[in-house]
């Protein structure tokens, strides 16, 4: 047999960059006969070429220009690992343009940027794949486009942060407050330096945009999607959820109405008989709904460098075998419609609302009256401790319009009887 090799190139050699080079390293003996070739990295783009050559077993692979990328013409795929929109967007658009394949894991560029990529590579015949965009080493991007295409997908929730996911579950195993639980995060490595994006619940709804934009086949993009993070989430609420029978977790949700699209990320109080409730620690696990699967769940890590690596070369092998087949550019864009997209004031939650009041007669009935004359049905209505003059009170609503429970509690927020609303988190279901 002839000995057939792929040339790739990679733009990034950090965390996931690494774990590529490690994992096509670990596959070289067998790549040949499970693809059809061998794929060799003819070179990586990399910022500090001294840095870099700790990592690799031959320098002379490493650039820091691009163009001899770009411009190699022997190079047919290229795996964008570098990270941020600029440039790596543009690099991505100029690979595809000059005939290149391109796998990625940056979400950022695929959630906002995703169809003019799709677009360029249909435009060229070539691939464009991102599954390690999403959750990381968990297939769901490429199971969505295709083992999943006979269905009509109503609803994709799931846990698409593990950082977020170990804080939570610390706070809610051990008794941790939310600034203990980050501190113990971020000095075990799973939380970067500056957390933000984890923790206000932007990192997953970057994926949420990609997973429902697939599900849906209908554009959804970042700035679409309403989030929230899990910072004023207390110890408290999560022992209260725990006797209720729920947990709280980070949910990114994406639900096809009669009305359009739903897409959000915020924290939700969740029965604990659902699956989702019982992923522990870092790892991520969507749950799929749809009409003739019925209900589905993937579940692994959703970041690291060689669970990430393993979704990347997966994509990789993906292309190999497209090259050799002559049929890239198989499956590109799949948003063929273009469904509205509601707004979460629009959107029906149930809520739980944690408040402290004064302790005395016509205080709940005060309250209960807000919400009924904000069309807030009740639930449930528990009065918790006492602390002296005040008493705290946790109020399970029905499902009700976020407006008209935003009306409700902006009208109890003015009344002197209510000295904190303490928590109002909305509950999945
Ligand atoms: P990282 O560790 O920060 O690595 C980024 C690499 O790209 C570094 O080698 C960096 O070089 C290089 N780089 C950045 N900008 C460059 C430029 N303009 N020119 C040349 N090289 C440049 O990031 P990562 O964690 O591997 O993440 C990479 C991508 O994967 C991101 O899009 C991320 O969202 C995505 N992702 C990551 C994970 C994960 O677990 N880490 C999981 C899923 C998806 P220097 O070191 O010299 O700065
Ligand atoms: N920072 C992310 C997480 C991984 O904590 O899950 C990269 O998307």
């Amino acid at each position: 047999m002839e000995n057939k090799v792929i040339k790739a190139a990679m733009l990034g050699l950090g965390t996931v960059g690494t774990g590529v080079y490690k994992v096509l390293k670990l596959q070289k003996e067998e790549m040949e006969a499970k693809i059809g070739a061998r794929v060799e990295l003819k070179k990586i783009l990399v910022r500090n070429l001294q840095k870099a050559a700790q990592k690799v077993d031959d320098p002379s692979v490493l650039t820091n220009d691009v163009q001899e990328i770009l411009d190699d013409p022997e190079i047919e795929i290229v795996i964008e690992v570098m990270g941020g929109i600029q440039p790596a967007l543009s690099y991505m658009l100029e690979a595809l343009n000059a005939g290149k394949s391109v796998v990625t894991a940056n979400k950022d560029v695929v959630a906002s940027e995703g169809k003019k990529l799709l677009e360029a590579a249909k435009a060229n015949g070539r691939d464009f794949l991102y599954e390690a965009s999403v959750a990381g080493g968990i297939p769901i991007v490429r199971p969505m486009k295709q083992c999943l295409a006979g269905n009509h997908i109503t609803e994709v929730v799931g846990i698409f942060n593990g950082t977020t996911n170990f804080i939570l579950t610390k706070m809610s195993k051990e008794g941790m407050e939310f600034e203990e639980a980050l501190q113990l995060a971020q000095d075990l490595g799973y939380a970067e330096s500056d957390p933000t994006s984890d923790i206000e619940g932007l990192d997953a709804g970057r994926k949420v945009a990609i997973l429902a934009s697939a599900a849906f086949n209908s554009r959804v993009v970042f700035e679409n999607v309403y989030t929230e993070g899990i910072a004023r989430i207390t110890a408290k609420d999560i022992q209260y959820a725990k006797e209720m029978g729920c947990e709280i977790k980070l949910l990114g949700m994406a639900r096809l109405t009669a009305e359009g699209i739903e897409a959000r990320v915020h924290p939700m109080l969740i029965n604990k008989d659902h699956p989702l409730a019982s992923v522990q620690d870092s790892y991520n696990a969507v749950f799929v709904r749809g009409d003739a699967v019925q209900d589905t769940m993937f579940y692994g890590r959703g970041a690291g460098e060689l669970p990430t690596a393993s979704a990347v070369v997966g994509d990789v092998f993906d292309c190999v075998r497209n090259i050799l087949a002559d049929c890239c550019g198989r499956i590109g864009c799949t948003c063929y419609k273009d469904l509205p997209i509601r707004k979460i004031s629009q959107i029906k939650s149930k809520y739980f609302v944690r408040m402290e009041v004064e302790d005395r007669p016509g205080v709940l009935a005060s309250v209960t009256a807000v919400f009924g004359n904000n069309s807030v049905s009740i639930a449930q209505f528990i009065q918790k401790e006492k602390k002296g003059e005040l008493a705290e009170i946790v109020v399970i609503t029905e499902k009700v319009q976020e407006r008209h429970f935003m009306d409700a509690i902006r009208i109890l927020e003015g009344m002197s009887i209510i000295r904190e609303i303490s928590s109002l988190i909305r509950v999945y279901g």
